[in-house]
Parts: structure tokens; C-alpha cells; sequence
């Protein structure tokens, strides 16, 4: 079975953030750097690295400093220009391409990733997508790998027709949603037919330690799902419980990451990127590194 090749990302930004209060009362986390660059271009990069040209941010209007910094300030570019700094100047890369589009849409009512995902509903329509979630970052330095996680998931996809989920191993299975597999135990680059997945269980409730990383490939049908569920975990209208009902009608295969993923939703996640993207900056990598072993 081959199927349409997919084009169309979601990236949802318009939640609160409220994990990493207080900052985030006045700057988006996707706006949080690691080291010199924003979360939310890190996502970009591997939309594009993935072929995905067509991205739907899901956003909100007071998350405004996201859309102006995608929107590119020409003025820095100009002022460098005219103080002919132009090794400066070549080295900022512009936040996306030409050939790419980003839409905006802003999210009426926060209640949910299942609900950010189905505003795009109108602009999609029914078609399948993938989505990415800006605070989680694929570790680029440590993987191996010729072709990212997602250009490997839509690939699945074109291949099967199988939604895929990409999953890796935790401890702290309560923050995340959880996957249960056919296959128990996962390898590398094997993926594995879903059972059930459970948003956020109870500690009590530890039935597998397979989070979902917050990269998604879904088939068209995701959208009947969508509009289906009910509030579940906190109130909200999670993804996790429209892709519950999926498993119950197609395969949909959870996918194991190549590399590491950093959670920089949560404060410990996003300090641990910060020093780990810092270890393998190009120019002051070494230099970090020294400092960390003479402080600790
Ligand atoms: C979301 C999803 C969850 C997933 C997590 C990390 O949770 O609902 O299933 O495991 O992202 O990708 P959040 O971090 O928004 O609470």
C-alpha cells in the first residue's frame, strides 16, 4: 500500500506553559532559546529537514512575540548589512525558507492538545498530517542517523498507511502519555503495533514505560477521533484519547526514537538541553565543557 505523501505539519504553541512559570507570563516557552536559538525553530528545522512545507502553528494572540520572530526582523538584517559585518550577516540563516508556508491559527479556547490539533480541521480538511510538539527537541548531535525520526515515521507512513507514534522508554511515566505495544520489549528501528495508550496515568498505574515523544504521523481517520472524545485527563480534550479510539479501528504503530529527545516543557528538561546543546556548540563547546568539570 502506498499512500499520499504527506506535506502538512501542525505544530501546536498556544498553550500556557505554565510548567515553566514565571517567564512564561510574558514569553512563550517555544520562544525559550537553547543556547542562541528559540525552541520553535528547532521544530521548523525538522518540519523542513522532513519535507514538510505547509505549517499550521496553532497559537494565540498573546503568544505574538512567536509570529514576529518567524516573520523575520529585517531591520538586523539591514543594520548588519550597512555595517557591512557580512560574516555576521551570513551566518544568520533566515527562520524558514521561501518555499515554506506557515499558517497561523488562534485557538479560541485552551482546553487540550486534542482540541489545538482539530482547529486545524478547516485548513487540513480531510486529509492526513503529521504534527510536532515545539517543546520536545530530537536530540541532532547524538543521533546517527542519515534520516531523522519523522522523515522515518512519514516514510512508515507513505509505505503502510499506519499512523505512527514516536515513543521512548521513561521513568517518570505519570507525565506523559504511555503506549502498550504487541511487541514488549522495542529494538531500534523496530516498530510495534499499539494496544492502548493511556494519557498521564496514575503513578499506581504503571502499566508500561513507553512515552509518546511528541511526534505524530496520522491517517486521515484521526479527525473523526478528534471530534468524538470527551474531556478526559484534567478536564482536557487529549490527542492520546483520539488515537485510543484509532487503535480500535486501524493499526497504528508506535515508532522508537533514534537519539535523544530533551522535555524542555518542564524546568529539569530544559536546563538539561541547555547544557547538553551548549557541550556540542561549534565554538564554545570545549570551553563549556572545562568549566562544567571545574565547578562540579
Ligand atoms: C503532551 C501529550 C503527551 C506526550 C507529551 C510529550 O503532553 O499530551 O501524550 O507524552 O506531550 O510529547 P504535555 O507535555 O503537553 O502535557
Amino acid at each position: 500500500m502506498t499512500t499520499k505523501k504527506i506535506n502538512t505539519v501542525i505544530i501546536p504553541a498556544a498553550g500556557l506553559g505554565t510548567r515553566m512559570l514565571p517567564i512564561t507570563a510574558t514569553i512563550p516557552k517555544e520562544m525559550l532559546p537553547i543556547v542562541d536559538i528559540p525552541l520553535i525553530q528547532y521544530s521548523i528545522n525538522e518540519c523542513i529537514l522532513s519535507g514538510l512545507y505547509n505549517i499550521i502553528l496553532i497559537t494565540k494572540s498573546c503568544k505574538y512575540l512567536i509570529e514576529s520572530y518567524l516573520d523575520c526582523n529585517i531591520n538586523i538584517y539591514k543594520f548588519l548589512e550597512k555595517k557591512r559585518q557580512s560574516d555576521i550577516f551570513s551566518k544568520i540563516k533566515l527562520v524558514y525558507p521561501s518555499y515554506v508556508t506557515i499558517t497561523y491559527i488562534h485557538q479560541k479556547n485552551i482546553n487540550g492538545l486534542g482540541n489545538a490539533i482539530l482547529s486545524a480541521f478547516p485548513i487540513i480538511k480531510n486529509q492526513p498530517f503529521a504534527v510536532v510538539l515545539p517543546d520536545i527537541i530530537i536530540n541532532e548531535y547524538t543521533s546517527n542517523l542519515k534520516k531523522d525520526n519523522l522523515s522515518a515515521m512519514l516514510k512508515r507512513f507513505q509505505n503502510t498507511g499506519r499512523s505512527q507514534i514516536l515513543v521512548k522508554k521513561v521513568r517518570n511515566f505519570q507525565n506523559y502519555g504511555i503506549v502498550y505495544c504487541e511487541k514488549k520489549s522495542m529494538h531500534f528501528n523496530k516498530h510495534a503495533k499499539i494496544i492502548k495508550v493511556i494519557e498521564k496515568p496514575n503513578i499506581n498505574n504503571n502499566f508500561s514505560n513507553l512515552s509518546i515523544v511528541g511526534r505524530y504521523v496520522f491517517s486521515k481517520n484521526i479527525w473523526k477521533k478528534l471530534k468524538k472524545i470527551k474531556p478526559g485527563k484534567n478536564e482536557e480534550f487529549q490527542l492520546t484519547d483520539a488515537i485510543d479510539l484509532l487503535i480500535q479501528d486501524e493499526i497504528v504503530e508506535a515508532y522508537p526514537i533514534i537519539g535523544l529527545s530533551h522535555d524542555c516543557g518542564n524546568k529539569l528538561g530544559y536546563m538539561q538541553a541547555f547544557v547538553q546543546y551548549g557541550l556540542y556548540h561549534k565554538k564554545f563547546g570545549k570551553i563549556f565543557k572545562k568549566w562544567i568539570k571545574s565547578i562540579i
